[in-house]
């Protein structure tokens, strides 16, 4: 009996071997922080609905691996997500784990999303995060390097501060990269959709939920403070929101989203930062790859982050667009702004939001979330 127990313990406590997974084509999202409050929410998501992203006669098998620096906490994670009854697999990796640490999490991962790291207390800025977080970001841009195929993998970071940790990352890869040539630079996002989200929902609020769409506003600039800047002004073309950012209301909205993080550290007194709103947000953005990399579709076009500009060679990112970024943004070499992606990266950044910009957004936003955003990158880059 003794023995009989000690089998089906083993049996029932491995991951299920996955059989027919095996036989496909594995499409591996790696999630580094997936034990955190927004990688365990992450997961989740992933885990319940990417699979319904899947083409129906699909020779491709989604797997979620799973890395933290918290061994039981990922451990127990990923088994507790083993448990949901969607084909997808999940594993957990850990540091020096014997299944191969962070080295098997991310080999011939195709996305790694980037949630680890510490939040927010009251009082903190995303500033203050930075002597912890770049250590952090630092210190896995060198495993992406080391394990990933940098021709090939697209990473996406959601840790803060977001603007000075994406040049961070990128930098720690091109260094890593230095005798090859791979265009790593264009497969790197920072994850600012839950600007876009706030923003969305705000305006809905004030519309008090009339409509059962959602409004689509872009969010440019960066992720903190006065570097967000709402683009509000796209608003005026839709007749069923035209009027209602008048008399000063407009103004609010904007501080509300700048500022809107806030109000979560504000509501979990010392618990931490968004999480569940994140998650959401994260989700979004991971679906629109995982649609790309399946075939769903041959370009992302309709999703906004904060990417580099240009090269290694100081070359455009997206070539033919020098003119628009040195008139609207004095050069600068990272921003959050629309985007065109296929499966090499970065296809199109869409300048011409600039150029519709009204004059509020032009003259009073644009100029103070430059000079900001100039010293935040500045912060990443020095600490490459
Ligand atoms: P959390 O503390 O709940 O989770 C972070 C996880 O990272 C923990 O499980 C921790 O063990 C893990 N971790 C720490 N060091 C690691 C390492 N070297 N390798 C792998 N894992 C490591 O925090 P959270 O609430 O999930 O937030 C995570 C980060 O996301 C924070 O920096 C936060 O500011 C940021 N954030 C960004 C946005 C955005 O819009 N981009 C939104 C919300 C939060
Ligand atoms: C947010 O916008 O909610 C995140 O960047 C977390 C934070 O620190 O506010």
């Amino acid at each position: 009996l003794i023995i009989k127990t000690i089998i089906n313990f083993n049996f029932f406590h491995k991951e299920m071997p996955a059989v027919n997974a095996q036989e496909k084509e594995i499409l591996k999202i790696s999630v580094l922080g997936a034990a955190g409050g927004i990688g365990q929410s992450l997961s989740l998501l992933l885990k319940s609905n990417a699979g319904f992203l899947l083409p129906h006669e699909t020779s491709t098998h989604i797997r979620l691996s799973l890395y933290d620096v918290n061994k039981d906490a990922i451990v127990g994670t990923a088994a507790d997500l083993s448990h949901i009854d969607t084909p997808i697999t999940t594993t957990a990796h850990y540091p020096d784990d014997s299944n191969g640490g962070i080295g098997q999490c991310l080999s011939n991962a195709s996305v790694v999303i980037i949630p680890a790291g510490v939040p927010r207390k009251p009082g903190m800025s995303r500033d203050d995060l930075i002597g912890v977080n770049a250590k952090i970001i630092k210190s896995l841009g060198e495993d992406i390097a080391k394990y990933c195929d940098l021709n090939k993998v697209h990473v996406l970071v959601i840790s803060n501060p977001i603007n000075s940790l994406v040049p961070l990352l990128t930098n720690t890869l091109i260094r890593s990269d230095a005798n090859g040539n791979s265009n790593i630079e264009s497969r790197v996002y920072g994850i600012t959709q839950l600007d876009l989200v706030r923003s969305s929902t705000f305006v809905q609020q004030l519309n008090g939920f009339k409509s059962n769409t959602s409004p689509v506003i872009p969010v440019i600039g960066g992720h903190s403070g006065d570097t967000i800047i709402p683009v509000f002004s796209t608003l005026e073309r839709d007749p069923e929101y035209a009027n209602l950012l008048d008399n000063g209301m407009r103004l609010k909205m904007v501080h509300r989203v700048q500022y809107g993080g806030d109000e979560i550290v504000k509501a979990k007194n010392g618990n931490g930062s968004a999480t569940l709103s994140m998650a959401y947000a994260g989700f979004k953005i991971a679906a629109k790859f995982i649609d790309l990399l399946v075939g769903n579709t041959d370009t992302i076009d309709d999703i906004v982050m904060y990417v580099p500009l240009t090269n290694r060679n100081h070359q455009e990112i997206a070539p033919g667009s020098n003119e628009l970024r040195s008139r609207y943004i004095n050069d600068l070499l990272y921003f959050s702004i629309p985007l065109s992606i296929n499966r090499n990266g970065i296809k199109k950044i869409h300048y011409e939001i600039l150029e519709n910009l009204d004059s509020y957004e032009r003259d009073t936003l644009l100029p103070i979330c430059l000079k900001t955003l100039e010293g935040n990158i500045e912060t990443g880059l020095k600490l490459v």
